[in-house]
């Protein structure tokens, strides 16, 4: 399968298709601003996909580079950002091999539930030690993710639920976007497949696999990933987390790791 990313995922095929499928925006776009413009020096961006972020923040100043494993998404990042006038920098790189890079940043993030690409420990451990690699002294590191809610999670079977339509760019035939979901409580990964219906057309299916972190075992691996925990929001209005927020938005430092006792 052409464009298949680490964990398996197919639905980054196609940098328009996707920014179409997902039509409006989170509006996150004013907090990471505001932790950008907090960070004096650099930005780096993970996984970030078109450039959704990288570019408004570009063009309001912020020195961000932006990475991202998958070509389709990054082709259409760096059309948009050259269509905008911007110069946020792009480089192809899988996010657990982030510690080959050279600059220092003083602010590292992870937005839109991208941490949820990463299935297994090994995976999140190199993550993990190549963000605390690039991270200044005094630099943060922010991600958010999802807070799993087990009601949700037992929407099980073969039964197809509308998740988004748009026009094909291509043809400006109508795309229905039909939604097929499993959760794989063993890896704690809910496999989704989205069907793209084409008109009367027959459905092009793609694979979308996320795993789920339960907050508190976000907090050990950050804890025993050498972070230290500064805030937890539930929402990008700032809100306190609580067990039915939608989201974890968290905002940590490096913490300095003891070696292992002998
Ligand atoms: C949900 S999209 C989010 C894109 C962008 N951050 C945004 O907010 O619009 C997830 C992104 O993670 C990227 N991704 C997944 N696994 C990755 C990996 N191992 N290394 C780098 N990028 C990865 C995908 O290619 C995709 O662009």
């Amino acid at each position: 399968m052409e464009h298949r990313i680490p964990d398996g995922s197919e639905v980054y095929w196609d940098g328009l298709h996707y920014d179409l499928y997902n039509g409006e925006p989170p509006c996150d776009l004013p907090f990471y601003l505001a932790e950008a413009r907090k960070a004096g020096g650099p930005v780096l961006e993970l996984a970030c996909g078109t450039g959704r972020l990288t570019i408004p923040l570009a063009a309001a100043g912020v020195d961000i580079t932006g990475v991202d494993v998958a070509a389709p998404m990054l082709a259409r990042a760096r059309a948009k950002a050259r269509e905008a006038g911007v110069g946020a920098s792009f480089e192809r790189l899988d996010m657990r091999d982030i510690g080959r890079l050279r600059r220092r940043f003083g602010l590292v993030f992870i937005a839109f539930n991208s941490l949820q690409h990463l299935h297994d420990r090994a995976s999140l451990e190199r993550f993990f030690g190549g963000v605390r690699k690039v991270l200044a002294p005094g630099g943060r590191f922010i991600l958010d993710v999802f807070n799993p809610d087990p009601r949700c999670l037992v929407r099980e079977g073969d039964e197809l639920l509308p998740v988004s339509c748009y026009k094909d760019p291509a043809t400006g035939i109508g795309i229905l976007v039909n939604e097929q979901y499993s959760y794989d409580r063993k890896a704690q990964v809910s496999r989704i497949v989205w069907h793209y219906k084409r008109g009367r057309g027959g459905a092009r299916r793609r694979r979308l696999n996320l795993r789920c972190f339960y907050p508190a075992e976000l907090e050990a691996l950050l804890h025993y990933n050498g972070f230290r925990i500064e805030r937890v929001y539930g929402n990008f209005d700032r809100s306190p987390f609580s067990g039915e927020s939608g989201k974890q938005i968290v905002i940590c430092r490096k913490r300095a790791l003891r070696p292992a006792r002998r």
